[in-house]
C-alpha cells in the first residue's frame, strides 16, 4: 500500500469535481482496509467507493481511502435460486453485467445506476420499479471503531426509499465490504410495468422479454434521458423525489392541473422534483460550466471545470426557488462535502 500525497480527486467522483486530497491511498484487500484504518496518525479519514453519490465542494485535508475491494463469487444456489457475493470495489453496472451473461435475474432494471456495488446499499439505490433491497439478502462491514468485520441482514439495514441505516444511525461508523445477493436462475420476474419500460420494449419490437432485453431497455432509456458521466460530470438525481401530504396535492392541483404524483398511503403522495423543477423553469439552464441537464430536471451537471461549491449555490437556488412556487422542500440525494 502506497500512500500518495495532494492527489486531485477528479477521476474518483463521477461529477468531475477537480478538488485535491491532502492524501490518499487505493484499498484493495480487507486486511489493508484494517491496516489503514488502524493508523493514527491520519485522523480525518474519507472513505470512496464509486464517488457516484456526493458533490465535493472543497479540498480534503486527511486521507482519502479509495475503497477497490474486487472479486463477485457464487456463494450457494440450487435449481431456483443463487447466492453472489459481490465485493465492495465491484463497478455496480459492470456487476449487473455478470449477472445477466450468468442469467442470473432480478438486478436488470438497475442497469447503468453508476457507482459501485459497496455503495449501492447505503441509499438503497433503484430504478423503473426495483430497488437493491429486492435482492439483498446481507452485507459484510467493517466497523471504523474497532475495525471488525459485522454481518448487516436486510431487516438489520432498514431500507427506505433511498435510505438505510448507513445514512442514519450508522452513518459513518462503518464501511461496507461485500453484499450478497439472491438472484434467480430460473423463471424470472420481471418488472416492465414501468410506463417506460413498456413502450422501449414495443419499440424494440420484443414482445416475450428475457432480462437481457429488460436490461437494453433500461440502457436505452438511460441514455436518452440521463448524461453518462464519462461525457458530462454528474451524480445522477441530485433531489430525492419529496413526500407531501395529499391535502397539499389537491391544492397544488387548483393551479397545477397536471401535476403528476406517486400513491404512498392514504394521506401521503410522492411528487418528481423533475417535474418541480422543469416548472420551476431550469430544466436545462446552463451557468458557464454547470447547470440542469437538458433531459432531465433532477440531475445537476458539471460541462467541464465547474466548482463544487458553484453547484451546490444552484442547488440552494432550485430548493428555495421550488419552496417558494410549491411550498415543498426537496433534499439534496447527494451526499455534500
Ligand atoms: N419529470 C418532468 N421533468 C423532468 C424529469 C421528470 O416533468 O425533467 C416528471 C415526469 O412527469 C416523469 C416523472 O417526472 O414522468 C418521472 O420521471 P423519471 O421516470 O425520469 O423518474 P424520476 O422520478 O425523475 C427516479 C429516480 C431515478 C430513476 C428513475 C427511474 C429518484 C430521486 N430518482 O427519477 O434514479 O432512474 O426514477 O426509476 O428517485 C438516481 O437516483 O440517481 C436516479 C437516476
Amino acid at each position: 500500500m502506497h500512500i500518495e500525497q495532494n492527489i486531485s480527486l477528479k477521476p474518483y467522483n463521477t461529477f468531475g469535481i477537480d478538488v485535491k486530497a491532502k492524501h490518499f491511498v487505493s484499498v484493495s484487500n480487507i486486511s489493508d482496509l484494517k491496516e489503514i484504518l488502524n493508523l493514527s496518525n491520519y485522523p480525518n479519514k474519507l472513505i470512496l467507493g464509486g464517488g457516484s453519490n456526493m458533490l465535493l465542494t472543497k479540498d480534503f485535508d486527511g486521507l482519502v481511502i479509495h475503497l477497490n475491494i474486487k472479486g463477485i463469487d457464487i456463494f450457494s444456489e440450487d435449481d431456483n435460486y443463487v447466492l453472489v457475493k459481490a465485493n465492495a470495489g465491484e463497478n455496480w453496472h459492470e456487476f449487473v453485467l455478470w449477472c445477466i451473461n450468468n442469467d442470473f435475474g432480478g438486478v436488470e432494471n438497475m442497469s447503468l445506476i453508476p457507482g459501485n456495488v459497496g455503495t449501492a446499499p447505503i441509499q438503497n439505490i433503484g430504478a423503473y420499479g426495483v430497488e437493491l433491497k429486492d435482492t439483498f439478502v446481507s452485507c459484510e462491514a467493517m466497523s471504523v471503531e474497532n475495525r471488525t468485520l459485522k454481518t448487516f441482514t436486510k431487516e438489520a439495514c432498514n431500507f427506505g426509499y433511498r435510505n438505510s441505516i448507513f445514512k442514519q444511525t450508522e452513518k459513518g461508523k462503518f464501511i461496507i465490504t461485500s453484499v450478497t445477493f439472491k438472484l434467480t436462475k430460473q423463471n424470472h420476474t420481471l418488472h416492465t410495468n414501468y410506463g417506460a419500460i413498456t413502450s422501449q420494449l414495443e419499440k424494440m419490437g420484443i414482445k416475450t422479454p428475457t432480462i437481457q432485453d429488460v436490461s437494453k431497455a433500461v440502457i436505452a432509456i438511460r441514455e436518452s434521458k440521463l448524461p453518462n458521466p464519462k461525457d458530462i460530470g454528474n451524480s445522477g438525481s441530485f433531489f430525492k423525489n419529496p413526500v407531501i401530504s395529499v391535502q397539499l396535492y389537491n391544492q397544488l392541483k387548483d393551479n397545477f392541473e397536471d401535476i403528476p404524483c406517486y400513491p404512498i398511503s392514504d394521506i401521503e403522495v410522492k411528487v418528481p422534483a423533475g417535474w418541480l423543477i422543469e416548472k420551476a423553469g431550469f430544466k436545462g439552464k446552463r451557468f458557464g460550466d454547470y447547470g440542469v441537464h437538458k433531459n432531465q430536471a433532477l440531475v445537476l451537471v458539471n460541462y467541464n471545470n465547474a466548482k463544487g461549491e458553484n453547484i451546490l449555490k444552484l442547488s440552494q437556488l432550485i430548493q428555495k426557488t421550488v419552496l417558494r412556487l410549491f411550498n415543498i422542500s426537496i433534499e439534496a440525494e447527494v451526499n455534500i462535502l
